[in-house]
């Protein structure tokens, strides 16, 4: 690709940026044994359900063998799938069944970090002198026996776990578990190719790299000043040195030498960095992920505090990614949801009363967004977060070290259940709702996590018997994406990014004008077109406006002034 600005060239030299990617939690997805976990066997037997909802990539979270203390983030064996997923031969049937279908297979590949059961970690523990010490990180007690610095885990704690055996302590960015791998060692890299081309042999056409700007940390080590929110150490080991050299490295590798298409999973990035992991001219990775946009109610960037979320910063960080992504020649994955979240129909609108409008709204809103959208199972038919007032309901490690770290510091159990339904990742992690049959349809036997009562009326069947449910407003969108050029190559513009309650935009290339107006409030809105746009399509005698796609029963006219009903949303064409 020539030229730094993708939209002043044409896209379709890549195969992905017309792709929509399909986000599968393994554990509960489709469970085909009876043992409450769902496994390989159970995503071949709907690929029929992805490939008619018009699905190209299937991003497959981990399935290699792991003591699952997150859930398959914690890999034990890079080339070996875990038992209660299924066979190596159960992922090459589903690998070619895939292919058959014309749809892709992407893997999460999560290497910033391995288990502590790992072998290369259980003979680096052994002595100093292993050939599998410098794997990981290793570092002396600080002068009074404490870890070698301030860093604090994401999951809560110190980000060192102290080992008697060699008297250092190793470096653990997520749960202690999880021993972050040294990439200043060529061997670690070797390592990582060499994963990378054995699932690329089984045609496996795309990687989502875990995490993958941590994994070049300042090799200084330095104790963290607090002088930068929220001073856990994360500015040491943020896009760090030598992170574009190390994905340079796997691009010339592997990637372009199997055509993969790969996302960058980006904690805490900025922009300027996305852009540079993601122009094609660098050669490093297709598209990223960010999440400034999920932490909208973060007050001062704290997760484990709430507040309502903060709209008008919701459609900045939108606008801002969105132009400041296509000015640099970056490309984004767009999403909402994933594995990690809160279910933003939720979080962001309102999941009783206005459940079908709110999920409706939401994917019109995405799909509008130059990139590569992401639905999260279940999304497509608006599964919301479970209603749960008991802890013992929870199973996500990070849920269950905060809330034990939130009552430490001061919160009643009340106040710190509170924040944990609001925040657990377990709320997107409910088993997938198939049918109205006992758990869903999702397991004969007893789910490894509740399933959401909700299910009897949300589920993947009633929708599809529903020609005006969710699932088929994603069925049209991700067809409209195929057909209308605009949506792929269009200039961003915000159309008003002061109104309190509706988010629109507009893309527009030399042919054609796509525009997006959402409510996204409770009542009803008036939005006023800018005259430039207006007096556009008012006044050029052959041109026609035409609704692609809307989520009540009449839509208005496209005039200078709309009125918008609670959660409406439109996508309009002029062309
Ligand atoms: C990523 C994953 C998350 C995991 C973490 C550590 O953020 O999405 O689920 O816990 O990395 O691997």
């Amino acid at each position: 690709m020539k030229g730094m600005n993708r939209a002043l060239i044409p896209q379709d030299t890549d195969w992905w940026c017309k792709s929509v990617v399909y986000q599968v939690y393994p554990k509960s997805f489709n469970d085909t044994t009876g043992k409450g976990i769902g496994d390989i066997r159970g995503l071949t037997q709907k690929l029929d359900y992805l490939k008619d909802l018009g699905v190209d990539i299937i991003w497959l979270q981990p399935v290699y063998v792991s003591p699952q203390r997150d859930n398959g983030y914690d890999v034990a064996d890079y080339y070996r799938i875990n038992p209660d997923y299924g066979t190596m031969q159960d992922f090459e049937e589903l690998s070619q069944e895939i292919q058959a279908r014309g749809m892709h297979l992407m893997l999460d590949i999560v290497v910033n970090h391995s288990s502590t059961e790992h072998v290369w970690f259980q003979e680096a523990r052994l002595s100093r002198d292993s050939e599998y010490r410098d794997y990981y990180i290793w570092r002396n007690p600080a002068p009074d026996g404490g870890p070698p610095n301030n860093w604090i885990s994401k999951f809560g704690g110190p980000a060192w776990q102290y080992d008697e055996t060699t008297n250092q302590y190793f470096l653990t960015l997520f749960d202690k578990t999880q021993a972050d791998l040294n990439w200043e060692n060529p061997k670690v890299r070797q390592e990582v190719v060499d994963i990378l081309e054995f699932w690329a042999e089984k045609g496996v056409d795309g990687f989502r790299m875990d995490v993958i700007n941590l994994i070049s940390k300042d090799q200084r080590f330095l104790n963290d000043d607090g002088s930068t929110i929220p001073g856990d150490g994360r500015k040491y080991y943020t896009d760090g040195p030598h992170v574009h050299e190390y994905l340079r490295e796997l691009h010339e590798k592997v990637f372009a030498k199997y055509n993969s298409v790969t996302v960058g999973e980006m904690s805490s990035t900025s922009l300027d960095q996305c852009i540079r992991y993601s122009n094609p001219e660098r050669n490093e990775l297709s598209m990223t992920f960010n999440f400034h946009h999920l932490k909208v109610d973060y007050p001062n960037g704290q997760k484990w505090e709430l507040m309502p979320y903060d709209f008008k910063m919701l459609k900045k960080l939108f606008s801002d990614w969105q132009i400041g992504m296509q000015q640099g020649g970056g490309w984004s994955a767009l999403f909402f949801n994933n594995h990690d979240q809160p279910r933003a129909l939720s979080r962001f609108l309102d999941d009783g009363e206005y459940h079908t409008e709110s999920a409706k709204l939401l994917a019109t809103t995405l799909h509008g967004l130059q990139g590569t959208p992401y639905i999260f199972q279940g999304e497509e038919i608006g599964m919301a977060n479970p209603k749960w007032s008991d802890i013992e309901e929870f199973r996500d490690v990070e849920s269950l070290n905060m809330y034990r770290i939130l009552q430490e510091q001061g919160k009643s159990e009340e106040e710190a259940l509170n924040i944990i339904r609001e925040r657990s990742r377990d709320n997107s992690r409910t088993p997938m709702q198939w049918d109205s049959t006992p758990n869903a349809g999702f397991t004969t036997g007893t789910p490894w996590i509740k399933v959401d009562e909700r299910y009897p009326q949300i589920n993947v069947q009633a929708q599809l018997e529903d020609p005006n449910s969710i699932y088929y407003h994603y069925h049209k969108l991700i067809r409209l994406r195929k057909t209308v050029q605009v949506i792929t190559d269009g200039e961003y513009q915000c159309l008003d990014d002061a109104h309190p309650q509706v988010y629109a935009y507009q893309r527009s290339n030399a042919q054609e004008t796509l525009v997006v107006i959402s409510n996204f409030s409770g009542q009803n809105a008036q939005f006023v077109l800018p005259d430039s746009l207006y007096s556009q399509f008012k006044n050029q005698a052959s041109g026609s406006v035409e609704l692609l796609i809307g989520n009540t029963k009449h839509a208005p006219e496209l005039d200078q002034v709309i009125t918008l009903t609670p959660y409406a949303s439109y996508m309009w064409i002029f062309r």
